[in-house]
C-alpha cells in the first residue's frame, strides 16, 4: 500500500511536467537519461519542483554535497513540505537496506564518522595497491573461464562472464566472503541495486524486499561462522571489534555495514566494466589509442566514469534553512544531483558528450560524488575498472559487439544485464 502511494505520487508529478519526477518515472529516461539531464539544464542551475529540487550543474551538486547544511537522514525535520514527508514516507521500508540508517550512505555524523574509520585503512589507495597483482590474475582466470565457454563461435555475454564476476570475486575475498557464492552474491545484490530507486513497479520493489532479506539472513549466518573460525579477512575483524567493545557498534550497524561492503563493492564496478566496454566497441578509435599508449589506461577510466556514470544521483536533505551558489534552500527541502548530468557540465567539459580517453581534466567528474560520502571503495573500483578492461582489450584486439545490449533497468544505476560480444582472435 505505502509503495503504491508513493509510486502514484511521482507518477501524477511526472504527469504534471516535473522534470525531477519524469527523470525518475519516465521509462526513455532509463535507456537515455542524458537528454533529459540536457532539458533540466535548460531550466536553470538548480530546478524546483513539488517534489524536490533538482541539478544537473557540477558546481551546485559538489557545493551540496560537501556542505555540512545537507544531511542524509531520513528523519524528516518538523517542518519538512508535507508532500515531500508524505513521499518519503510513502515509500516501501527495507530495513537494512543500501539507503536506509544504519546504512554508512544514510547515516550523519557523528555515527557516520564513527563506523566509517572502522573500515577507512582497508579500502586506503596504499591498501588497494596491494591487491593489484591478485586482481590481474583473477582477471586472467576469469577470461580463460570465459573462453571456454565462447566456444567455437567465439560469442559470448561479457555481462555474466566476466564484468559482473571480477569485482564480484575481488570483494568477496577481500572481505572473506566464500567466493564460490559469487553469483548467489550477485542474483541478491540485483534486488538491494533497485531499492535504491524511487517509483519503483510492484515487482521489482517485491525483488528488492526478498533478495536484501535473504543477503542478510546470509551475512548473519556467516558472522556467526566468523565467531567460531576468525581469520585476518576484514568482515571477521568487524566481528572481532563488535565482540570485544559491544559499545562501539550496534548488531544492526555491524550488519548492515557488511551488507553495505559485500553489495557496493560488485554493484557499481560491473556497471563501470560493461559501461567501458560498451563505450570502447563503440569507438574503436579511442580503444587503438589505448592499445598505442597504455599509460592513458588510468584517464579513460575517469573518463568512463564520467561520460557513463555508474552511479546516476544521489540526494540530501537540507538540515536548516541555507543557501548554495546563491539558492536559497529551506531546511527539509530534498535536493537530487544528478551525477551523471553533472558529469556533462560544459563549464567543467568542454565538448561533454565526445569521448576522449586524452581528456585533460576527466578526473574532475563527481561519478564517486563527494564530501564526507565519497565513495569509500574508489581507489578499489577504479583499479578493478583498470586491470578489466585492460586485460579484456590486451586479450582480444578484435573484440566486437554481437547484437543489442540489454540495459538493466535500474535508474540509480546504470548499467547492462547482457552485452553480446564476439571475441575474435585471443593474443
Ligand atoms: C559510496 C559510487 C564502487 C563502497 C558511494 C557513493 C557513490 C559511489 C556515488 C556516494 C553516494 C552519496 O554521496 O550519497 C561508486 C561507483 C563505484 C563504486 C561509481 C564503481 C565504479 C565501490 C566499491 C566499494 C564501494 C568497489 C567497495 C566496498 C562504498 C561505500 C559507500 C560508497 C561503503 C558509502 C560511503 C559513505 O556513505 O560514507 N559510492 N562506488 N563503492 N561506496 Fe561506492
Amino acid at each position: 500500500l505505502r509503495h503504491g502511494a508513493m509510486r502514484r505520487e511521482v507518477t501524477r508529478q511526472a504527469a504534471r511536467g516535473d522534470l525531477g519526477a519524469r527523470i525518475i518515472t519516465d521509462p526513455e529516461a532509463v535507456r537515455d537519461p542524458y537528454p533529459s539531464y540536457e532539458a533540466l539544464r535548460a531550466q536553470g542551475r538548480l530546478v524546483r519542483s513539488a517534489l524536490t529540487w533538482s541539478t544537473v550543474d557540477h558546481e551546485i551538486s559538489t557545493a551540496v554535497l560537501r556542505s555540512p547544511d545537507f544531511c542524509v537522514g531520513m528523519r524528516m525535520p518538523e517542518n519538512a513540505p508535507t508532500l515531500l514527508q508524505m513521499v518519503l514516507r510513502a515509500g516501501g521500508r527495507w530495513p537494512l537496506g543500501p539507503v536506509e540508517p544504519p546504512s554508512l550512505l544514510a547515516i550523519d555524523p557523528p555515527d557516520h564518522n564513527r563506523i566509517r574509520k572502522l573500515v577507512t585503512r582497508s579500502f586506503s589507495a596504499k591498501a588497494i595497491a596491494r591487491l593489484r597483482g591478485r586482481t590481474e590474475q583473477v582477471a586472467a582466470e576469469l577470461l580463460d573461464e570465459m573462453e571456454s565457454h565462447a566456444g567455437a563461435d567465439r560469442r559470448v555475454d561479457l555481462m555474466t562472464r566476466y564484468a559482473s564476476l571480477l569485482p564480484a570475486t575481488v570483494i568477496a575475498e577481500m572481505l572473506g566472503a566464500p567466493v564460490s557464492m559469487r553469483e548467489q552474491f550477485l542474483e541478491w545484490g540485483e534486488g538491494g541495486a533497485y531499492s535504491l530507486d524511487m517509483g519503483l513497479s510492484y515487482p521489482m520493489f517485491r525483488k528488492s524486499e526478498k533478495d536484501i532479506d535473504a543477503l542478510s539472513d546470509w551475512m548473519s549466518g556467516h558472522f556467526e561462522y566468523l565467531r567460531r573460525h576468525p581469520n585476518d579477512s576484514i568482515l571477521s575483524s568487524l566481528v572481532q571489534a563488535y565482540d570485544a567493545d559491544e559499545g562501539r557498534l550496534s548488531s544492526d550497524e555491524l550488519l548492515s555495514l557488511g551488507l553495505l561492503l559485500l553489495a557496493a563493492g560488485f554493484e557499481t564496478t560491473v556497471n563501470l566494466i560493461g559501461n567501458g566496454t560498451k563505450l570502447l566497441l563503440a569507438h574503436p578509435d579511442q580503444a587503438a589509442r589505448l592499445r598505442d599508449d597504455p599509460s592513458l589506461w588510468p584517464n579513460a577510466v575517469d573518463e568512463i566514469l564520467r561520460l557513463d556514470s555508474p552511479v546516476q544521483r544521489t540526494g540530501r536533505v537540507a538540515a536548516r534553512d541555507t543557501e548554495v551558489c546563491g539558492y536559497p534552500i529551506s531546511r527539509g527541502a530534498l535536493v537530487l544531483t544528478h551525477l551523471g548530468g553533472a558529469n556533462r557540465d560544459p563549464e567543467v567539459f568542454p565538448e561533454p558528450d565526445r569521448f576522449d580517453v586524452g581528456r585533460d581534466g576527466a578526473d574532475k567528474h563527481v561519478a564517486f560524488s563527494q564530501g564526507i560520502h565519497y565513495c569509500l571503495g574508489a581507489a578499489l573500483a577504479k583499479m578493478e575498472g583498470e586491470v578489466g578492461l585492460r586485460a579484456l582489450f590486451d586479450r582480444y584486439p578484435d573484440l566486437a559487439a554481437d547484437g543489442p545490449a540489454e540495459l538493466r533497468g535500474t535508474r540509480v544505476l546504470r548499467g547492462y544485464r547482457s552485452l553480446p560480444v564476439r571475441l575474435g582472435k585471443a593474443r
